[in-house]
This record gives structure tokens, sequence and C-alpha cells, in this order.
């Protein structure tokens, strides 16, 4: 094969970046563009200059590997279906809507031997995978302590949009989480992939801002960790801080040094080494700078040449990519064994919660939707309307129209 011919599908908004990326990989060609909105099938199709379609089962024989944009309630089906029939596939985060969701896809694509990419993109970021190497290779020595914090306005940026928040979001069949597993599975599979495989962990979370808006799950969590190396971490997460500064912070902690990322204003990104000889600087991203910023030619600066270009080369190679499969179901493993924490009062194992009944069974839809009924029971009749929402902010919020609105350097949203 000397180009991988693609199929995107799911033509929202996530879809522009992945198509800015392979307009310019190499490696790959886009063939169709597949929504089940025909409009946005076509609009993407024109700015890809390739075909378009509304039924990705009908384009499956044309192509060699599919990309999934839709909403996580269809990233299982269609990357099954696509293994089924030897296509490779790349999904985008979060990989499905629970464990037994995620594992069906594993096993469907292991039996199929294709290659199974989940697409956590910041471990395709020079800055992370710089982090990700000094913490691996000994230089800050044994590791003590990690730390992330993400924090975002959400309500402000939605609010902006002329469609407001997507309907999924809204639906907790569709979307039974919120921006713990939805936004933090990037974050906690930083976290693991530099500090090490979480081992327990235990939380709290509240949905003060969206909770009748986006009733599947938290807007703002705070997490601890313990990992297999002794180490411990603690992820701070929200999407909805109406005063957020927009900024990101990842930091850690060795006996022989530490490393931190640093965002000054400009967009700047920088990764600092301090240890016995001082600071030093081991990575810096100036957007000013010409060859800099060839990395953030990107529509939205979500980077995604990195990982789309990962993606090809581990499907011409046949290997397999650093962020197969098994490696991301890794942090809905560790969030949902947080969540599970926070609502049983205590710490809990994550190899026990993994093992647990409920979540080692195989994959069955009807029960699952049957296990959303029961959870959610009455207040699946009362979830607001993204109207409804935004008329109660304005009279209740003093940041509505939001201007507060700032964006996070880039970084994964939502
Ligand atoms: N990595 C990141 O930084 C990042 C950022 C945003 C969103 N995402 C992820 O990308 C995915 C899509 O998010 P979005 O914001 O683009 O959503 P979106 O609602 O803007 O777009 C989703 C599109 O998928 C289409 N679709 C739904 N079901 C389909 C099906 N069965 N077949 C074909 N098309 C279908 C919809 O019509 C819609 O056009 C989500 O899983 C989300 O979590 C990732």
């Amino acid at each position: 094969m000397e180009k991988v011919k693609v199929a995107l599908i799911g033509c929202g908004g996530i879809s522009r970046e992945h198509v800015d990326a392979y307009l310019k990989c190499p490696g790959a060609k886009l063939v169709y563009c597949v929504d089940i909105d025909e409009k946005a099938a076509r609009e993407k199709a024109g700015i890809a200059k390739c075909r378009w379609h509304t039924n990705y089962l009908d384009v499956l024989d044309e192509v060699d590997a599919v990309d999934i944009c839709t909403p996580p309630d269809a990233h299982a089906e269609i990357a099954v279906e696509s293994a089924r029939r030897g296509r490779h596939v790349l999904t985008e985060k979060v990989m499905a809507r629970t464990l037994p969701e995620a594992r069906w896809m594993i096993e469907e694509a292991e039996k199929a031997g294709i290659i199974f990419m989940v697409a956590f993109v910041l471990r395709y970021w020079p800055e992370f995978k710089v982090i990700h190497d000094t913490c691996v290779d000994g230089r800050i020595g044994d590791i003590l302590q990690g730390y992330i914090q993400t924090q975002m306005n959400m309500a402000g940026y939605w609010l902006k949009s002329p469609q407001g928040i997507q309907k999924w979001r809204q639906d907790p069949y569709r979307f039974p989480m919120g921006a713990f597993l939805s936004h933090g599975c990037h974050y906690v599979d930083l976290l693991q992939w530099c500090v090490g495989n979480i081992t327990e962990t235990s939380g709290f979370s509240h949905a003060k801002i969206f909770g009748d808006v986006i009733p599947g799950g938290d807007d703002t969590s705070c997490t601890v960790f313990r990992h297999d190396n002794g180490a411990v971490s603690t992820y701070l997460e929200s999407w909805a801080l109406p005063y957020s500064t927009g900024g990101m912070r990842f930091e850690v902690y060795g006996t022989e040094g530490s490393v931190q990322l640093s965002l000054p204003e400009g967009g700047h990104r920088i990764v600092n080494l301090l240890n016995s000889k001082g600071k030093t600087e081991l990575y810096h991203f100036n957007p000013e700078k010409k060859e800099d910023s060839v990395l953030a030619g990107s529509t939205t600066g979500h980077q995604m040449q990195g990982e789309i270009e990962h993606f090809v080369s581990a499907v011409l190679n046949g290997q397999q990519p650093r962020t197969h499969g098994r490696e991301g179901i890794k942090s809905m493993q560790v969030i949902l064994a947080a969540e599970a924490a926070e609502r049983e009062g205590r710490v809990i194992n994550v190899s026990e919660f993994i093992n647990r009944p409920e979540n080692k069974k195989p994959w069955n839809k009807e029960e699952f939707m049957l296990s959303v009924k029961k959870k959610y029971g009455r207040r699946l009749e009362k979830i607001k309307s993204w109207d409804e929402f935004r008329l109660e902010a304005k009279e209740k919020y003093s940041w509505y129209p939001a201007e507060t609105d700032k964006k996070q350097q880039g970084y994964p949203s939502s």
C-alpha cells in the first residue's frame, strides 16, 4: 500500500482538524467524508476535495482505514463493523461509553488483526513527549509526585457559538459522562504515561453549572491517585469555571529533579527541568518562530498532525501505535474507578474495579439502555434545553454573555 485510503466518519467540530492533518500527510489520502447529515458531509468533502456519503457501511470496501469523529455513542459500532471488514481504525476519544463497550472494540480489533488507535492527541505533541522522556529516562530520579490542572469556561464557549451545546451531550444514553471522562481522559492518559500506571484512586466532583443541561456527569472534579511506582498525584479539572484563566499546569517531581510545563502569554509552551545544576529549558514552542509556526498551523490549534502521521505510519508499517486500544482504555478504567470511589465514599483499587462483574461482562446495548434509565430515573424528563440554560444563565450569573471566555492555549477542551 503506497498511501492509506481513509474515510473520515463524522464531519462536525473536531473533524476539521483531522481533515487539515490528512491534507498535509503524504502517506494518506482522504477518499470519503461521511456524515449522517448530508450537509456536513458535503461541506467537509469540499474542503478535503474528496467524495462524500451519508452511510459509512457503503464506503468501507473502498478504503483501508476509518477515522471516527462521531459522538462517543457511535464509536464502538463503527469501529467494530470496520474492523470486521478488515479496515484499520482511529477513533476519537473518549473511546466508548462503558468498559464492556470499549473492551468489545479491542477484542474485535485484535480478532481482525487491524491497527486500532485511540486519538489521544497530546501524546503526539512534542512538549508532552519531552516530559514523558524526562520522567522515564531517570533524569528526575524516582518519581515522587505529579500534578495536572486543566480549567476552562465551556459555558462561555458554547453560549457564544450559534448552535450552542451539541444535543448529544445532553442525552445520558449518548453521553453518560461529564467533563472528567470526556475531557479528563486526555490528562489521566498523560499522567499514566509520564508518572506510571495508576493503582488506587479517590475523589470528589460536582456539576453546579451544567448539572441540569449535561446530566451525564460532573463539570468540576478533584481526584487523587497512587501509581504503581509508589508516586502520588492529583488531577484538578473543570470545563465550567466562568472566570477561568484558560491555563493548564503539568508538573512532575522526582528525587533528582522536577519537570514543568509553563505557558507564558503569547502562546509560548516551555518545558523546564529543575535539578542540582539549576534550571534548563528542555523545549520551547515559540509561535513567532517560522519553524514552530508550522506546528501551530492548524485551524484551532489542536494540532492533529503528529497523531494522524503516527496512525498512518502504524498502518503502512504494521506497527502497534503508541495509543493502541489497550492503552486507550486505561484512562477510562481509572476515571470510572474514581467516580465509583466518590459514590462509595472510599478509596478504590483500580484492578478490583476492573474485575467487578458489571465491568467484565460482554457488551450488551439493551442492558446499557436499561441501566441508564435506572441511574437517571426521573431526571431524564427534567433535562433542560440549551435555550432554557441560556435564559437562566442570563438571569443568574454576572458573567453572561461570557465575556471571560479564554481559550486554553489550544489544548484539547471538550
Ligand atoms: N481530541 C480533542 O481534542 C477533541 C475535541 C473535541 C471533540 N472531540 C471528540 O470528537 C468526537 C466528535 O466531537 P465533535 O465536537 O466534532 O462533535 P459534533 O457534534 O460537532 O460532530 C459530530 C458529527 O458526527 C455526525 N454523526 C453522528 N453519528 C454519526 C454516524 N453514525 N455516522 C456518521 N456521522 C455521524 C454528526 O452528524 C455530526 O456532524 C467526540 O467523541 C468528542 O469527544 C475530541
